[in-house]
């Protein structure tokens, strides 16, 4: 479909009807696809081989152009029949949220205007729609909204946005310049912490061994006077503690760290006090929030991921620093290529992105669309289903309720005739429930991941999720006994189970 604008004929262009049409088909398809998630199973479960054939994966690409219908009609069919939906309203794995729809609207919109919201110039709307953007999130963290902050890929990302403007800031020698020069820097976090520190350790150079990973109480929050203690002896040792990170829901558990009192520990050892709320911080916008968010605003930055509990699509995560002029103190070059004098904020300067699309616009409709009070509602209801799950695990025979904070809830499947404790036992219930889990995602009927609570395999359901319903959870334990005492029978057969007790 060769297309002549202005007199040039461009294999790539869409004239405006065509692409009405296009769009149109399209729009159609997906509307389709949204009003039968439910009907769907949430994977197929296929192998990697299955899905490679239906690509045809080792096909080379042509030289011929093709015709745009053909071609997005066909990758719709290959999108909507193997692919897991995490959409689906019983999907409850790792933390990924379903997508408000109208985040795929606007990713439409941000191709179609494809803004560099790299620099002001280049993006006027949408880097102050950006901004703006920020300002809402920090507001409604209770943060101040005059915070720098940009938006980046996800979780990670943010964390280690944050992660490098604390380095930079508490090093003690302008480590840009000259690297970390000798200096041990140390920093601390529960073994509960995502494995994003472990990356922002290693690519900034500080190392992995710096990371000192203190102990859980039996909430699975962070051990303050271990924490101390920690801190005591580096300082003793003359390495050279910069950064302690808190967690306001660990993506295991859900656990919330108390972090008023890493803030004061930080502030008393002047140390930077950053929360990874990727998972959990939007909770703080309830107004029953559990007490540990008091100490949100004390933090130096935050880590917040809107395609978790914000539901945009992915990707999009955002890094907010309480003072800008340190955002910008660990980002910023000033090349003489550029020329962007303008008084108005360049992302590029807040970020290692030079070029940047426009992740903030699909965070910006939902947030206006459902409102603070829509938030408030929708963020609530994951949080109250993940209550009622963790009461009628507890209540079913069969499975063993673990945890429950935000919208985390564990248990496992433990056979009737089997008492939980003993070492040959808790193996066989890792055994028996990991298999399960395996199970259960391929079925499609639900979709659940894993956590390793108390150092015993567990099942996990994260409910981050406005299409699940009531009915959803309830059907939940029955389907796992259904399926455990299967995986038990088969593994019994199979000889890997010893006698009931
Ligand atoms: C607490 C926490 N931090 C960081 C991340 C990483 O986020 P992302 O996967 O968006 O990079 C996650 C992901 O689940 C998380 O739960």
């Amino acid at each position: 479909m060769n297309v002549e604008s202005g007199g040039r004929v461009s294999p790539l262009d869409i004239g405006p009807e065509d692409f009405r049409s296009l769009g149109y088909n399209l729009i159609d398809r997906i509307a389709a696809l949204l009003g039968s998630l439910r009907g769907r199973p949430v994977t197929c479960g296929e192998s990697p081989v299955d899905v490679r054939q239906a690509l045809d994966a080792d096909r080379d690409l042509p030289n011929q152009g093709a015709d745009p219908a053909r071609l997005l009609g066909h990758a719709a069919d290959l999108l909507f029949d193997h692919s897991l939906f995490n959409g689906h309203p019983r999907f409850w794995g790792y933390v990924t949220s379903s997508a408000a729809p109208i985040g795929a609207l606007s990713e439409l919109l941000a191709a179609a205007v494809n803004p560099n919201v790299g620099a002001w110039p280049l993006s006027p709307m949408a880097s102050e729609i950006e901004a703006q953007t920020i300002r809402w999130i920090a507001g409604m963290l209770g943060y101040p909204t005059d915070c720098g902050g940009l938006f980046v890929s996800g979780g990670n990302m943010a964390n280690i946005i944050c992660f490098l403007a604390a380095r930079q800031a508490r090093c003690g020698h302008d480590v840009r310049a000259k690297g970390l020069n000798g200096a041990r820097l140390r920093l601390y976090c529960s073994k509960e912490t995502h494995t994003w520190v472990q990356k922002a350790a290693d690519i900034s150079g500080i190392g992995t061994d710096a990371i000192r990973w203190i102990a859980v109480n039996d909430r699975m929050q962070i051990d303050l006077s271990a924490l101390r203690q920690q801190i005591a002896a580096d300082l003793a040792h003359g390495d050279r503690p910069f950064l302690v990170v808190g967690s306001a829901g660990t993506v295991g558990t859900g656990a919330i760290d108390p972090l008023h009192e890493l803030a004061a520990i930080c502030r008393e050892f002047n140390l930077w006090f950053h929360v990874d709320g990727a998972y959990g911080a939007m909770a703080a916008i309830l107004p029953d929030a559990p007490a540990e968010f008091s100490g949100l605003c004390e933090a130096d930055s935050i880590a917040v991921d809107p395609h978790k509990w914000l539901y945009a699509p992915l990707e999009a995560g955002c890094a907010l620093v309480r003072d800008r002029e340190k955002l910008r103190d660990a980002f910023s070059y000033h090349p003489p290529y550029y020329h962007f004098e303008t008084e108005a904020i360049n992302y590029y300067d807040l970020g290692p992105q030079n070029s940047r699309g426009f992740r903030a616009l699909k965070v910006w409709l939902a947030l206006q669309q459902a409102g603070r009070d829509g938030y408030v509602e929708t963020i609530s209801e994951d949080i109250r289903l993940a209550g009622e799950l963790f009461q009628r695990v507890a209540q079913a025979a069969g499975l063993e309720a673990l945890t429950q904070n935000l919208s985390i809830t564990t248990f496992r499947f433990v056979p009737r005739d089997l008492e939980p404790g003993g070492d040959e036992t808790e193996s066989y219930l890792d055994q028996l429930n990991n298999e399960l889990l395996t199970h259960l995602q391929n079925s499609g009927e639900a979709y659940l991941s894993n956590a390793i609570v108390r150092g015993r395999f567990a099942l996990r359901a994260c409910i981050v999720n406005f299409r699940t319903t009531q009915a959803d959870i309830e059907a939940l334990p029955p389907l796992v006994v259904r399926m455990g005492e299967k995986t038990d029978a088969k593994l019994r057969a199979a000889g890997l189970r010893g006698n009931p007790l």
